[in-house]
């Protein structure tokens, strides 16, 4: 059996319903309807398109012959309120489904049977059957980053805070695996609505293991963990975080001068066995300006000299931000910008003709220009690690006080952190994607992509291992809608 209908409603006029258009109707036992209130017209409009491309009939009102009815962004109550005004019963084979069924359908490519859990349970029926499919809770949390969102309003920062202490801990000693159970533990909590008020709440929970279950009862019952204040005391943790915190400094290179002794910069500096690479020499020189955090301010300062450099170097180019700020943060390590060039090969001349203008205008420090390893034949790539074969510099730049002078440095400037990445045209939603992040949102998303869609997404493209294929973008949603998943605003992205 198949669900036939995703319900959107707004006027009470009924409208004249559209049978898919020009478009071929390839399933006729399916009539969706989806919810327009909260979901917006113009996202209505896409994702009916979308359907009726693929052969779906999309009804624009809901009529007696919609059997499904599909929510995004309503809740339960409103949405069945609505629902039933029009005298729509959920029978064996009229539901009222959540939106994943649909996405799911529109990756498959055809309505994919309905599961437990893509219904949607009315919270009028006070008891139904247990056996009634309906009678699974309706939000389960997602294990994977990519099915959640998370804003940057975290309910349980006393956890997180201290799970992330662990982790780092551990990355700091090059234990990356037990490392991520942490980082993931924190990720699902960030998610959460609210702070968790009892123990049990963590029960439903995914991603939580026997350890991080252990932290938060600890610190729920007696309002800190032991273990996470050990650390924060333990002579090598603090002595690898300072010297892990010095730009060009790995953990290898922070646990080599640890394991030498060295405990402060002062012994650092002075040592003559220890060589400074450039870039951990810039990191010495400019410690003070760039371990502090830039603010959204000084990052919008940058964007306009970034982008008077781009654009006197290619009129026709155009500079977004990315990286936290454009999740919504208000604090960054450094300012992520990625260049869109219009034509083919622009790409790889404009990141030196920048930093040359830079360098005339007095205003670089530091620069490290990647050139390019692009290959277009090399793709798909299998190897899955963050790093991408794009254009890119890492620089440290002057930026101009606005008003007061640091009088004690005798300087009128900040070194700040940018990065800048400029990919192919063709190319330049999956790199948007990627340098969008976070980290954990997209490791989530190319996991989900293999695992569950047998995709392969990195940031220089999405390929369709069945069917041999490259799925194209032209918008970050459209690779969401590949993956049959639910769209996830860049703001809800701070997994
Ligand atoms: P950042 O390290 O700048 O992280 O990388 P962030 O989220 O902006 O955090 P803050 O605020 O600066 O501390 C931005 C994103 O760019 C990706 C990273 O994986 C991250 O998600 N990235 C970085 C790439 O995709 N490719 C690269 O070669 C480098
Ligand atoms: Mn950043």
């Amino acid at each position: 059996m198949f669900p036939t209908a995703l319900l959107t409603r707004k006027r009470r006029r009924p409208e004249v319903a559209f049978v898919g258009g020009r478009e071929e109707v390839k399933f006729r036992d399916v009539r969706l309807f989806l919810v327009e209130r909260r979901m917006g017209k113009s996202r209505r409009n896409f994702l009916s398109n979308l359907a009726r491309s693929k052969g779906f009939c999309v009804d624009d009102a809901l009529s007696g012959e919609v059997t499904q009815i599909v929510k995004a962004g309503l809740s339960a109550g409103a949405l069945w309120l609505y629902a039933s005004q029009d005298g729509f019963r959920e029978t064996h084979d009229k539901h009222v489904l959540h939106i994943s069924w649909f996405t799911e359908s529109m990756s498959a490519g055809r309505p994919v049977p309905v599961e437990i859990r893509h219904y949607i349970q009315n919270p009028a029926v006070d008891q139904r059957s247990c056996t009634h499919p309906s009678a699974k809770p309706e939000s389960a949390v997602s294990p994977y980053a990519c099915q959640r969102r998370t804003t940057l309003d975290n309910h349980n920062k006393i956890f997180t805070d201290a799970l992330e202490v662990l982790a780092e801990n551990l990355e700091l000693s090059g234990n990356q695996g037990p490392s991520l159970a942490f980082r993931k533990a924190a990720s699902v909590l960030k998610s959460l609505p609210a702070a968790l008020r009892r123990q049990e709440e963590t029960q439903h929970l995914p991603c939580l293991g026997e350890h991080s279950r252990a932290i938060i009862e600890e610190i729920s019952e007696c309002g800190s963990s032991s273990r996470v204040e050990e650390i924060l005391n333990d002579e090598r943790y603090r002595t690898m975080k300072l010297f892990s915190s010095v730009f060009g400094v790995g953990p290898k290179t922070a646990e080599n001068w640890f394991c030498r002794g060295l405990r402060t910069f002062e012994q650092v500096l002075s040592e003559p066995s220890v060589r400074l690479n450039r870039m951990q020499t810039a990191g010495f020189l400019f410690y003070e300006d760039i371990s502090k955090p830039v603010s959204r301010t000084e990052a919008s300062a940058l964007k306009i000299i970034v982008e008077e450099a781009v654009i006197c170097v290619n009129p026709s180019a155009t500079v977004s931000i990315t990286g936290g700020f454009r999740r919504g943060k208000e604090f960054g390590h450094d300012v992520d910008f990625i260049i869109k060039t219009p034509e083919a090969g622009q790409e790889d001349v404009i990141l030196p003709a920048v930093i040359k203008r830079f360098k005339s205008q007095n205003i670089l420090l530091y620069s490290d220009l990647q050139e390019s390893t692009f290959d277009l034949r090399k793709l798909p790539t299998h190897c899955f690690d963050a790093m991408d074969h794009f254009g890119k510099c890492f620089l440290i730049m002057k930026l101009k006080h606005e008003q007061e002078m640091d009088a004690r440095a005798g300087k009128d400037w900040k070194a700040v952190r940018v990065d800048l990445v400029a990919p192919p045209l063709e190319r330049f939603t999956y790199a948007l994607l990627g340098w969008t992040g976070s980290t954990l949102f997209l490791r989530d998303l190319r996991r989900f992509a293999r695992l569950e869609r047998g995709k392969l997404l990195d940031n220089h493209a999405l390929y369709d291992k069945a069917t041999n294929t490259f799925l194209p973008a032209n918008t970050e949603e459209d690779i969401f809608a590949h993956l049959g998943l639910e769209y996830i605003e860049p703001w809800q992205r701070n997994a």
